[in-house]
């Protein structure tokens, strides 16, 4: 299947991040065509298209913009969830170092289908050069004319802010995120209400996703019949996938949804030099593992959905055969560990367990016993926490243990990690002499 590079189609040539540059490529065509027809034809189109939001859970974007009630007095909010803290996701970064421009037409695009006067960026907040090239562009944007009063001389007026967290990745949950941009510590919201409805300061609000928001001005631009030409027909369009890791040539592949591991592999270089995939993530570290029996799995929705995963941020982490499963998960359960808000039981008090019982499986000092602990932490965190962060959590360890059992129980025989060059040594009694 062959790449698709829309939003990435120009990222490397010269002051990409530029108006002048944006507008050499179609930039703020789709804004001109959307302000010349409806809001709620905007919406259609968006539907038509059948665009699922990028940030994780797919949800189609149209029917989201469509829950925002018309004719109401309240202020409507269009949120654009830029927190990218997910371990292996990297597309909204460098689109927004890129292309800011993309982001921005998209935002002002979507508020008009929303009816929103006003708009946000939540960017993390340590990515300060994102954030200096966001507001650059935003200030080129208002200069231009594509933002503030009577944009285009339509009589549609928008503000956008940018503003930036402090680095928290649960202040990437939607209603956490927008506790974070009311002033409030960033913990997730009880649903319902759902944002739409009672969202930012109350009030409707849609949040999503960068790389989604900034889908729309190509498809708007370009038609739904022509994003609808790639992909599948429940996941159509083109999308980013990030591949990092133990691969020849890691970054941004952007292609058409069902594309498999295998073939971005092969555009990638492959896995390094020498080496043989062992384990992969399809979609950041809260999807469930896959291994070198998945490489044909169609990377759509559906295809991994079936497949046991979940498709996420498409964010593809590689691991080779020198990679040592157990430590691998430890280290990300110590990130859902950390990053737990606190808010929920099963969440906070089940990450902590689980740390210390895959610390004690990492050294060679666990039993069988606790890898059944594992899995019953796990289920006790699963489907019963407060958000998805803690689901999130459990499935390394549950996919890992599905696929690597052995490694967990070769921790055991060889009293410590098999993969740890300093600790064989000390197994093998080497250093006695
Ligand atoms: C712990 C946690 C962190 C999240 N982080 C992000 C994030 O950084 N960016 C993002 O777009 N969505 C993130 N999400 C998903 C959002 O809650 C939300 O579903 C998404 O922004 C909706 O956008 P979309 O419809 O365009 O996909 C996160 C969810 C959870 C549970
Ligand atoms: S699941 Fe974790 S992150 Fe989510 S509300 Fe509960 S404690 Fe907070």
């Amino acid at each position: 299947m062959p790449l698709a590079p829309v939003l990435s189609r120009y990222w490397d040539e010269p002051r990409s991040w530029t108006l002048d540059a944006y507008l050499l490529h179609d930039g703020y065509q789709g804004l001109r065509k959307a302000l010349s027809g409806t809001p709620d034809s905007v919406i259609d189109t968006i539907k038509d298209a059948g665009l699922r939001g990028r940030g994780g859970a797919g949800f189609p974007t149209g029917l989201k913009w469509s829950f925002i009630p018309q004719g109401d007095d309240k202020p409507h909010y269009l949120v654009v969830n830029a927190d990218e803290s997910e371990p292996g996701t990297c597309k909204d970064m460098p689109l927004m170092m890129a292309t800011p421009h993309t982001l921005i037409e998209g935002v002002i695009i979507a508020a008009y289908a929303i009816r929103a006067a006003k708009a946000f960026i939540y960017v993390r907040g340590e990515v300060v050069p994102v954030l200096r090239r966001l507001q650059t562009a935003v200030a080129e944007a208002y200069a231009a004319g594509y933002l503030g009063r009577n944009i285009l001389g339509t009589g549609f007026d928008l503000d956008l802010v940018v503003h930036a967290g402090a680095g928290a990745y649960i202040c990437g949950e939607e209603t956490a995120l927008l506790d974070s941009l009311e002033g409030r510590r960033g913990q997730p919201r009880l649903r319902p209400p759902f944002p739409a409805v009672a969202g930012l300061y109350a009030c409707p609000t849609v949040v999503n996703n960068v790389e989604s928001i900034a889908s729309v001005p190509a498809i708007i631009h370009n038609g739904p019949e022509w994003f609808r030409s790639m992909g599948t027909e429940k996941s159509p369009g083109f999308t980013l996938y990030s591949l990092s890791g133990h691969v020849t040539t890691p970054g941004q592949y952007e292609a058409p949804l069902g594309i498999t591991l295998r073939e971005l592999l092969e555009y990638a270089g492959g896995v390094r030099a020498g080496h043989t995939l062992k384990f992969w993530t399809p979609g950041g570290s809260s999807t469930p593992i896959f291994t070198d029996e998945h490489l044909d799995v169609a990377l759509d929705y559906e295809g991994v959905g079936a497949a046991g995963s979940m498709l996420g941020t498409k964010a593809l982490q590689i691991f080779d055969e020198t990679t040592c499963v157990v430590r691998a998960v430890l280290r990300w359960t110590e990130f859902y560990a950390h990053e737990s808000c606190g808010k929920c039981t099963p969440c906070r008090e089940g990450t902590y367990w689980l740390v210390q019982i895959l610390q004690r499986l990492e050294s060679g000092s666990g039993t069988e016993a606790d890898l059944t602990k594992l899995l019953d932490i796990s289920d006790t965190i699963l489907g019963k926490s407060f958000c998805a962060l803690g689901d999130g959590a459990t499935s390394p360890i549950m996919s890992s243990l599905k696929y690597f059992r052995d490694e967990y129980l070769a921790h055991f025989d060889q009293v410590g990690c098999p993969f740890d060059p300093h600790r064989s040594i000390l197994a093998t009694g080497a250093y006695a002499s």
